[in-house]
């Protein structure tokens, strides 16, 4: 299997753009000890305030919320096609009840900062969080956002955090 190599943030190409659409990533906090991941199909990739950054969203009763809160940095490991059963598993399951890692045989590595990510990924991005805001109901501006919220569920918390490594496997 290929392994993933680090690559120059600047020589992304537009494609990464694309990815959120297309393929489910793991969204990943965690410190030495204890990491926890999910899947995630919401994000933006682009620039603000002269930075490359990620941004995700994630609702308040995730436990990944709650390592996300606890850490300064994340990473979003964007997952190939053949990986259809981890994004499942992760996206359905919670780090609460199943070891995510463990369940889906996910290879830990580390980033800067120690942040994990995962060796299953075909792309790899290590954020350090910038900028943390709770979405707002007032702020909706389409009737079509109410439906994404029922009765049940927070509204999410946005992360955009700057990007300060990648790694890829092209
Ligand atoms: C395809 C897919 C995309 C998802 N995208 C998000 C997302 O962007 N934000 C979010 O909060 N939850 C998202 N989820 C739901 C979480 O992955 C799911 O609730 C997960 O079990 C949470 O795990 P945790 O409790 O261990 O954090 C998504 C689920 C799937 C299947």
């Amino acid at each position: 299997m290929m392994k993933l190599h680090s690559v120059e943030v600047k020589t992304l190409t537009p494609e990464i753009f694309r990815m959120f659409q297309v393929n489910t990533a793991l969204l990943t906090a965690g410190d030495e000890k204890h990491l926890n991941t999910m899947t995630i199909g919401w994000g933006q990739l682009g620039t603000l305030w002269n930075l490359p950054v990620c941004t995700v969203y994630v609702r308040p009763e995730r436990y990944t919320y709650e390592f996300m809160e606890a850490q300064d940095t994340f990473s979003v490991s964007v997952l190939p096609d053949s990986a259809r059963d981890i994004a499942r598993l992760c996206g359905t399951r919670s780090g609460r009840e199943v070891d995510k890692v463990s369940a889906c045989n996910l290879t830990v590595c580390r980033g800067a900062g120690n942040t994990p990510f995962f060796e299953e990924a075909e792309l790899v991005l290590v954020c350090r969080k910038l900028f943390v805001q709770d979405m707002d109901p007032a702020c909706v501006r389409d009737e079509r956002i109410f439906a994404s919220y029922g009765e049940k569920g927070g509204w999410h918390r946005i992360y955009t955090g700057e990007v300060l490594e990648a790694y890829c496997k092209s």
